[in-house]
């Protein structure tokens, strides 16, 4: 059979990626992420858009040189048409057309939420993937879904966030509690050592399978405000505890929806993907799903659920085999839906 060579590019948000695939296989898998978003505590989307054009000719080329292939044996090129800053968007998506088109080869467009779950097909020694249908949960600093998917280009959105997503509920909490940005990742360390029952946050009450998670930051700031007036130094004295509340918190309210979507669909194949994957509790929360209620859960390589390429190139791969191209005028959409 032929041999089909993805290159596949992301530029949505802070992270400029490309991979290049064989037939669904990582050749290679190039990341630049942005540093000077960390002193503003959150992306600022005009640096995004003139970081990622200075990144996009140098992380093309590596991904290219990783692969050990040249641009001509390319059988066709796929980008990151949306969701994501309009700014960062056009520039993947300007370089992928040009590219395309002086190659002579296809222009693949891709929606970035559709491959954060198709990341789970990717090519890899020791993951399984999962079996249409399932639920896939798509959780990270920009998003919150819970998508019901029935085949690759067959999903449903069944659950999202009505604000903000948790990967932003992880790092506004952090931030009142004075951690660096993002500080999803030091929560979940804190958290490991603290004592997830020392304070208590209500959940929001959403209907459905949506999310709010905006009250819950103002819940956290109110409490530490209040806390501090008897205690300045309450925060250090509880930071584990703290943390582990937050967190208790955030993943209560997951898995509760989680357990709504599953009931209601009859699905208990599960997936989870988007950098919040990489959280200790919800990964424990997951395992212990699979002993309570039956569930089989999906949890892909680290490098594939934070914002990368070769997510976009297994999708590349999928629409190539069915010949589904995108046309020369295609444009960026900064909300562009599943
Ligand atoms: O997928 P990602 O790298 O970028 C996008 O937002 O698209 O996700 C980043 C988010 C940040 O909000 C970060 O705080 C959160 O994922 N995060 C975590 C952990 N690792 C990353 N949140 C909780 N626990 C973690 N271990
Ligand atoms: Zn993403």
């Amino acid at each position: 059979s032929q041999n089909i060579y993805i290159l596949g590019i992301e530029s949505s948000c802070d992270d400029t990626a490309a991979s290049v695939m064989l037939n669904g296989k990582i050749l290679s898998n190039v990341v630049a992420s942005q540093k000077i978003h960390i002193e503003y505590g959150g992306v600022v989307p005009e640096l995004a858009s003139r970081a990622h054009q200075q990144n996009i000719v140098p992380v093309v080329d590596q991904a290219l040189k990783k692969a050990n292939i040249d641009k001509s044996q390319l059988s066709a090129i796929a980008f990151t048409r949306g969701p994501g800053l309009m700014g960062s968007l056009l520039v993947g998506t300007s370089f992928a057309k040009s590219l395309a088109y002086g190659l002579g080869i296809p222009l693949i467009d891709v929606n970035h939420m559709s491959a954060h779950i198709l990341a789970h097909f990717i090519d890899e020694e020791g993951f399984n993937k999962p079996p249409f249908p399932f639920l896939a949960m798509t959780i990270s600093g920009g998003h919150t879904q819970i998508v019901k998917v029935n085949h690759y280009f067959d999903m449903e959105v069944i659950g999202e966030t009505i604000d903000d997503a948790v990967g932003e509920a992880f790092d506004k909490s952090g931030k009142i509690l004075g951690l660096g940005y993002p500080a999803g990742p030091e929560i979940d360390k804190r958290a490991q050592i603290g004592n997830p029952k020392a304070f208590k946050f209500t959940k929001p009450k959403v209907d459905g399978l949506n999310f709010s998670f905006s009250g819950l930051k103002t819940a956290i700031l109110y409490f530490i405000q209040k806390e501090t007036k008897e205690n300045p130094n309450f925060i250090e004295d509880n930071l584990n505890d703290i943390c582990a509340s937050i967190q208790y918190t955030i993943i209560g309210i997951l898995i509760d929806k989680l357990k709504i979507a599953s009931k209601q669909t009859g699905i208990k194949h599960i997936a989870i993907g988007g950098g919040v994957s990489a959280n200790s509790g919800i990964r424990k929360a997951l395992k212990d799903g699979e002993a309570k209620f039956g569930w089989t859960t999906y949890v892909p390589k680290f490098e594939f659920t934070t914002d990368n390429a070769a997510m976009i190139a297994i999708v590349g791969y999928l629409k190539y085999l069915e010949g589904d191209f995108a046309e020369q005028n295609v444009i960026a959409s900064a909300r562009l839906k599943i």
